[in-house]
């Protein structure tokens, strides 16, 4: 086994609070443990156009704080060639770089497990994505400043759907996951959420409108996770359609859920997995992400990881469904 003494960090995927925590403390933990540390800009990109640059403590310096990614990130189509794969490996040796540390979400985990099988290369994962959607950890990096954000931007569209008395859907992101939707919903007391782990559309937006919330309330928010056919303009221009007597309108809440300064719990997460990291590479642990469950840092193989079936908390949709009467 080649023994490490320069790791690389990357950020890929999309862009997620505490992301710049997670490279500080991966960063940080490795010169505390005697290794060197090389930056790679724009993801897997950046290993295939030699964008490498040497990381000191310095470099992570006041990041902390900040929102998005320093490295910059990117979705390499180039690398999921076995051509990209090829170049990215050769500039990797030709920078002295001998383990990865990738923090990204499914995609990005995807083709570290790939890239790690092709060349024999120890690769860590961090989860690092608003979405919550990786198996094995309880939460990702950058979901909790997300719902956070999201709960901001309900909170306000409530005083105007109250005052208008007006039906609102609100699309988040989530990709094809509805943690940030269901939880969401919980945390603004919305009256539904439509997530896309609850199979058919109509039952859920027909057992909505079967409770008759109208009846009881002056306006009401239903949060949409996000999908290119149901959206949460699909659901309005529905409800429009078949109950022309309410009051309907829509707000896509887009990219602003994935700024901002990480909350204390996901800077707090992004330590412990950037640190746990390089515990990781120091314990001969090989292609595996970082999670927390039940307050302790674990070690998930990637191909868990990367599984698509998280599932929902069944107890949060029947929390959602009673407080919402
Ligand atoms: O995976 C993070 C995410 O924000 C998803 O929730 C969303 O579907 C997607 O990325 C949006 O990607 P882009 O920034 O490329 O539009």
């Amino acid at each position: 086994m080649v023994e490490i003494k320069c790791i690389g960090i990357l950020t890929s995927g999309g862009d997620a609070p505490g992301m710049n925590a997670a490279i500080r403390a991966v960063t940080r933990s490795a010169i505390c443990k005697g290794f060197t540390v090389k930056g790679i800009m724009r993801g897997y990109e950046g290993l295939i156009n030699n964008e490498i640059v040497p990381f000191t403590t310095e470099s992570v310096s006041n990041i902390i704080s900040r929102g998005g990614t320093i490295l910059k990130t990117a979705r390499s189509k180039d690398f999921q060639t076995p051509e990209g794969r090829q170049k990215a490996y050769e500039n990797m040796k030709k920078q002295g770089i001998d383990a990865l540390v990738v923090i990204g979400g499914n995609g990005s985990l995807t083709g570290a497990r790939i890239f790690a099988k092709e060349f024999d290369v120890p690769c860590i994962g961090l989860p690092g994505t608003i979405d919550n959607d990786l198996y094995g950890t309880d939460l990702t990096i950058g979901y909790d400043t997300t719902l956070n954000t999201i709960m901001d931007c309900v909170d306000k569209i409530k005083d105007t759907a109250n005052s208008h008395e007006r039906i609102f859907f609100i699309e988040v992101m989530g990709r094809d996951a509805g943690f940030l939707a269901l939880n969401s919903a919980i945390a603004c007391g919305a009256e539904a959420a439509i997530i896309p782990e609850e199979l058919m559309e109509e039952d859920q937006l027909g057992h909505f409108i079967g409770r008759g919330i109208r009846k009881s309330k002056n306006s009401s928010i239903v949060i949409v996770s996000e999908s290119p056919k149901c959206g949460a303009m699909y659901y309005a221009d529905r409800v429009k359609k078949e109950y022309p007597e309410y009051d309907v309108r829509v707000s896509i809440l887009g990219h602003l859920q994935r700024g901002g300064s990480p909350s204390a719990r996901d800077r707090i997460l992004a330590a412990r997995l950037g640190a746990g990291a390089i515990d990781a590479i120091l314990d001969d642990q090989r292609n595996v992400m970082v999670g927390i469950r039940n307050n302790e840092v674990v070690y998930v193989p990637f191909k868990d990881a990367i599984r698509s079936d998280k599932g929902i908390n069944q107890d949060l949709i029947r929390v959602l469904d009673e407080l919402s009467i």
